[in-house]
């Protein structure tokens, strides 16, 4: 399948997923999962004006089992089933912290963060299916991956625990925490993520072209083209 078109069937099999997704409290909600959202917005910030409701809506919790239909209908043919291992241009979701995978699809379907597939898709998605799908990566168990390159994992490995000093480059683990799990809810996992990922995203922050994290900026902004690989390389490592 050419990629307009994959992406496409990919689109229809969403919509598959939001029409099926009977939304209970926000009665007469469009079939469509943002409608349902709209929606529920405008029945908790104003009296209910004759919505059928027997309770107050709430923000709704996460549901797991909604996040999986997604996921498995929409996110799998480049995401993999559970999130993990893929092809390396698709990041590893498995493990992540949801709060930072819900800043992620909101910003790429806001457009501030760019990426023609991730934005057609996102703008797709409520923010509710957003909580639904992140919440299900998130319970899956992240799995250790491993670093490759020999010659490059000893400044890796000084970059991210020690940073760069007379550069003023931080400790990638001073917010990414020591074993790369990141910290919950601000800085995200990046243990075992892929190298060719994690480069192509040091390189975009440096670029501009991901203008999402002004941390990220100023810190990419700092570094070579052998630093970035070398940190890559060892963050797929990490454990
Ligand atoms: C056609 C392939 C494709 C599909 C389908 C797809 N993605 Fe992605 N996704 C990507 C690519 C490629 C990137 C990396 C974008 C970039 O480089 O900025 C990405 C990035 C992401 C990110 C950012 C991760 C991070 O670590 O910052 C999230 C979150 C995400 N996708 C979630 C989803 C969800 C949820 C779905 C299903 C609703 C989905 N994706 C479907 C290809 C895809
Ligand atoms: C001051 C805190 C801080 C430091 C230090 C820091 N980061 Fe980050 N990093 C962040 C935040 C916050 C984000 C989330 C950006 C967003 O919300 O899009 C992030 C995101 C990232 C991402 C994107 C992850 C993804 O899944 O797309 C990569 C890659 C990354 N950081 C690598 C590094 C590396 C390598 C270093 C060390 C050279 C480093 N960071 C140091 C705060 C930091």
């Amino acid at each position: 399948m050419k990629p307009a078109a994959l992406l496409s069937s990919l689109l229809l099999g969403l919509l598959a997923v939001a029409a099926g997704a009977a939304e209970p409290a926000a009665s007469g909600a469009a079939p469509s999962a943002s409608g349902a959202a709209q929606a529920a917005g405008a029945a908790s910030g104003a009296a209910h004006a004759g919505a059928a409701a027997a309770e107050p809506v709430q923000p709704a919790k996460p549901d797991l089992a909604q996040g999986e239909t997604i996921a498995t209908k929409v996110c799998m043919a480049c995401h993999s089933i559970d999130g993990s291992r893929g092809s390396p241009a698709n990041p590893i979701l498995q493990g992540q912290h949801p709060e930072y995978l819900v800043k992620q699809l909101v910003e790429f379907k806001g457009g501030q963060r760019k990426n023609p597939i991730m934005s057609g898709i996102a703008s797709t998605l409520s923010v509710q299916d957003m909580k639904n799908v992140a919440a299900f990566y998130a319970s899956k168990v992240a799995k250790p991956g491993f670093a490759k390159n020999k010659e490059l994992v000893q400044l890796g490995e000084n970059v991210y625990r020690a940073g760069i000093a007379d550069r003023n480059i931080p400790a990638c683990a001073g917010c990414h925490s020591p074993s790369g799990a990141g910290i919950p809810a601000q800085f995200p996992r990046l243990a075992g993520q892929h190298a060719d990922y994690v480069e192509a995203q040091l390189v975009a922050f440096r670029a501009g072209t991901r203008a999402n994290s002004a941390p990220m900026a100023g810190i990419a902004g700092k570094m070579n083209d052998r630093e970035i690989k070398a940190v890559s390389d060892y963050i797929a490592g990490l454990r």
